[in-house]
């Protein structure tokens, strides 16, 4: 209830959402679990893309923002055939500290620094960055052409970002299909398992809302980002974007 008064009172100040950090430290214990089967593994799937889609150096600087429970940034050590450097950040304390064990069994915890900070705070230099990522988590940020100047700033010259989104489908039976589950199944699914029942209507509430891709695109240019392109994944549910600096 009192989660659903602060969504109220954010959307009316139009600002950044501050019911989010909450939502997350409530629904972190159940989070990696929900999200498999919520999305039958194709989370996994996903993640897998977009850490191959990068070009890791021997000792790139990444940073994952909006890290959660850290399954981009261990993507990316594993993809990594050299040392590298990924700073998780997360303003979520709850998801954070999931990751850390997660980290810890994977023995990855000389190339993971987990960092507690918004993503309008970041404690990093400008141009500090090789790469940024971020997985589902630009979709609960509301000043979308701010955050993107804030990760063009931290990238290095030739710095790429990737963002990877839910977002949905194009029009036919498959959207209708989709569109049921979504709004009708899975909140039900996320209220058995999470034991709260914003968090999983809030979720195709903010899928609902994220831009197209063609105007997310747009909204990199316009901060700054070359090379803009995206890719659909599984029938549109997913989009991953791509940008230079
Ligand atoms: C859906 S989870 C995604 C977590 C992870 N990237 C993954 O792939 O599973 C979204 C995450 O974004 C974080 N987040 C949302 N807004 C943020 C902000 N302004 N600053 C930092 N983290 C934020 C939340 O705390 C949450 O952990």
């Amino acid at each position: 209830m009192k989660l659903m008064q602060d969504f109220e009172m954010s959307i009316d100040n139009a600002s950044e959402l501050s019911f989010v950090r909450k939502m997350f430290d409530i629904i972190a214990p159940r989070y990696d679990f929900l999200n498999k089967i919520l999305s039958l593994r194709q989370d996994v799937v996903w993640r897998r893309i977009l850490t191959d889609s990068l070009k890791l150096k021997h000792g790139s600087k990444v940073l994952d923002m909006a890290c959660g429970t850290g399954d981009v940034a261990l993507g990316i050590c594993k993809k990594a055939a050299g040392p590298v450097k990924v700073y998780g950040a997360d303003f979520a304390g709850e998801m954070l500290k999931l990751a850390k064990p997660k980290i810890e069994k994977a023995g990855a915890q000389s190339m993971i620094d987990l960092v507690a900070a918004d993503a309008f705070e970041p404690p990093f230099r400008h141009e500090s960055f090789d790469l940024i990522t971020i997985a589902f988590g630009i979709r609960n940020i509301q000043n979308k052409p701010k955050i993107l100047s804030e990760f063009f700033t931290l990238l290095k010259p030739g710095g790429a970002l990737a963002v990877l989104e839910l977002a949905s489908p194009g029009p036919g039976p498959f959207r209708d299909l989709y569109q049921y589950y979504f709004n009708r199944i899975l909140p039900l699914v996320g209220r058995f398992f999470s034991g709260n029942s914003f968090a999983y209507t809030y979720l195709p509430d903010s899928v609902s809302k994220f831009p197209t891709a063609t105007r997310f695109a747009t909204m990199m240019r316009n901060a700054g980002f070359s090379s803009v392109r995206y890719r659909k994944l599984t029938l549109g549910i997913a989009v991953l974007f791509l940008g230079q600096k």
